[in-house]
């Protein structure tokens, strides 16, 4: 029989969006249920954001209160990836290590299964006292994000994620290539030759994060409803939904803002729920869903939803 559970605050045929607290709603999940939380907290940044990010003094200890929850609801095969910022120390030259912090919590409870960095060509170059007028600092243009699981194999395929070729490597594939020793003495052998249509990525991932003109924004400026101040980039969910999931399993991210993981996961055929504090951002969000859901409106009333109810139910 279904509980009666969190109504959500809207729903497309493949997931659900939810207004409260993570810490709440979480605990409405059952156990091993999700095969993937992808998030993006708010940082421990010194400028506050509107949506009220914790100190990096406090942060730890914030983050903390998901942790197990976090690991109750994901399949043995799960993972959980999470996209964080560093920052600096106010008023000094010197860096914040809360997030490293942050990172030995977590790994009191979950392996690190690898470490990827997301290089953000676009982002600003602050502290501008440090980076711009006394040129003491450069840019930082790097988040971290860690992927952790709840075993030492969880469920990955890099086939899912390969990078076109270079032109190099083509031509390389295309006339072949005199197996020998590189410079370093590590041998190259004739293996390099065959075709695996395409290159395996590596965990330095780059992408711009410079969207102006989404339908998400034009329908959010129509409406007159706020963008969310800090989305990140379709392509960070969508390497990792590719990459650790596949078809019909269920994606999470409990702190969504606008939800593009939700649209990601949706897109690529996974199941999915998101939840968020912020009423305004979820009612952004849900323009993400429209277009699509007016592309079906003429073919099919809504032929199913998903729910957390769906989880208990089967
Ligand atoms: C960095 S933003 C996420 C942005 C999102 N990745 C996107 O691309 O739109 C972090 C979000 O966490 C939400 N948040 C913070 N604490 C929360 C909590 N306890 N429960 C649910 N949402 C929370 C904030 O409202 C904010 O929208």
């Amino acid at each position: 029989m279904t509980r009666k559970l969190q109504q959500p605050y809207f729903e497309t045929s493949m997931g659900s969006a939810y207004h409260g607290d993570a810490f709440d709603l979480l605990k409405q999940l059952p156990d091993n249920s999700i095969n993937l939380i992808i998030t993006s907290p708010p940082f421990a940044l010194q400028r506050k954001k509107e949506y009220g990010n914790v100190g990096h003094d406090e942060y730890v200890d914030w983050f903390r209160q998901f942790i197990p929850d976090f690991y109750r609801v994901l399949t043995d095969d799960g993972s959980f990836v999470l996209d964080i910022g560093g920052t600096w120390i106010k008023g000094k030259p010197v860096r914040s290590l809360y997030h490293f912090r942050l990172l030995l919590a977590i790994c009191e409870t979950f392996h690190l299964a690898q470490d990827f960095y997301w290089y953000n060509p676009s982002k600003l170059p602050t502290p501008a006292e440090w980076v711009t007028v006394r040129r003491i600092r450069v840019k930082d243009a790097v988040n971290h994000v860690w992927w952790f699981s709840k075993s030492e194999f969880p469920k990955a395929n890099n086939r899912n994620v390969l990078k076109p070729y270079s032109d190099s490597m083509k031509k390389l594939i295309k006339n072949g290539y005199t197996p020998k020793k590189r410079p370093s003495g590590h041998e190259i052998s004739d293996k390099f030759q065959k075709d695996n249509q395409g290159a395996i990525p590596p965990n330095l991932l780059a992408f711009a994060n410079t969207e102006s003109n989404s339908y998400y924004q034009r329908r959010c400026r129509e409406s007159g409803i706020k963008e969310h101040p800090a989305r990140f980039p379709a392509q960070l969910p969508e390497f990792f939904i590719n990459f650790l999931t596949t078809e019909d399993d269920v994606v999470l991210d409990p702190l969504a803002g606008s939800c593009v993981t939700g649209e990601v996961a949706e897109f690529l055929n996974r199941r999915w729920l998101c939840f968020d504090l912020v009423e305004e951002y979820l009612q952004g969000a849900q323009f993400r869903f429209e277009a699509r859901e007016e592309d079906d409106k003429e073919e099919v009333e809504r032929q199913s939803t998903f729910r957390m109810e769906s989880l208990l139910d089967g």
